[in-house]
């Protein structure tokens, strides 16, 4: 079903192209970092999905992507596209629609900088995965004495609000990742922009890790 007219291209085509010019590839590299454990077939569910930038690679390898975002209007453009399913859902609420290993695969990207507590996704992805799926996400950075909140102001910020951004460091990563039951398997640094004229600069950190069978 088309539900998109031309508003949505338009919005599809200003977020994608806000994409290209922040450097905005983790989609890319959180896909790359798991190229060599995914299997045609599989299912993957895209959490804070947007406009597809990360399901449409690993549906592009053959994969079945499921979406789930907060915005209708970002989920009407992804209705145009290949998607086993879509959802409306806030992942800050439990529990996500989606039943107990359900999934073969979960993604995350350009979205948990928006959260200062990562539990609820992490609890919610460990139960929709099964044991051996994997969970690919992306975090601001947080290293040294780096603080934890990045504060956008309105003038910088794409919806012309103020905005507050936060970063994980490695060890609460970590904390996250054992009390959930998922396995490090490979974790990369790379940097983005938050301003398409390139002038400020974020080091974010992709992770790949695997779910863990109960024990
Ligand atoms: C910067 S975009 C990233 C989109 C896509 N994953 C990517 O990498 O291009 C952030 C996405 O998170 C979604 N989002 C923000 N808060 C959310 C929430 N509480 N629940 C579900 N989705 C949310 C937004 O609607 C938006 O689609």
């Amino acid at each position: 079903m088309n539900c998109g007219g031309s508003k949505e291209n338009d919005l599809e085509k200003a977020y994608n192209l806000e994409a290209e010019e922040t450097g905005w590839f983790g989609p890319e590299v959180v896909f790359g970092l798991s190229y060599r454990y995914i299997k045609p077939g599989q299912s993957i569910l895209d959490i804070g999905t947007g406009t597809g930038l990360a399901a449409l690679l690993y549906i592009r390898a053959g994969l079945k992507a499921h979406g789930m975002d907060i915005s209708e209007r970002l989920l009407d453009i992804c209705r145009e596209k290949q998607f086993e399913s879509l959802v409306r859902h806030d992942l800050t609420r439990t529990p996500y629609p989606y039943p107990d290993g359900s999934m073969d695969h979960a993604v995350c990207t350009g979205v948990l900088n928006f959260f200062d507590d990562l539990s609820v996704v992490f609890s919610e992805t460990s139960r929709i995965i099964r044991p051996g799926g994997l969970f690919g996400f992306v975090v601001g950075d947080r290293y040294g004495d780096m603080s934890p909140r990045i504060e956008i102001e309105a003038s910088e910020s794409s919806s012309k609000e103020p905005v507050t951004m936060y970063r994980h460091g490695r060890e609460r990563v970590r904390e996250w990742m054992r009390e959930y039951r998922f396995k490090e398997l490979r974790t990369l640094p790379f940097t983005v922009y938050m301003d398409r004229g390139r002038q400020r600069d974020l080091v974010v950190r992709a992770y790949l890790a695997e779910k863990l069978a109960a024990s």
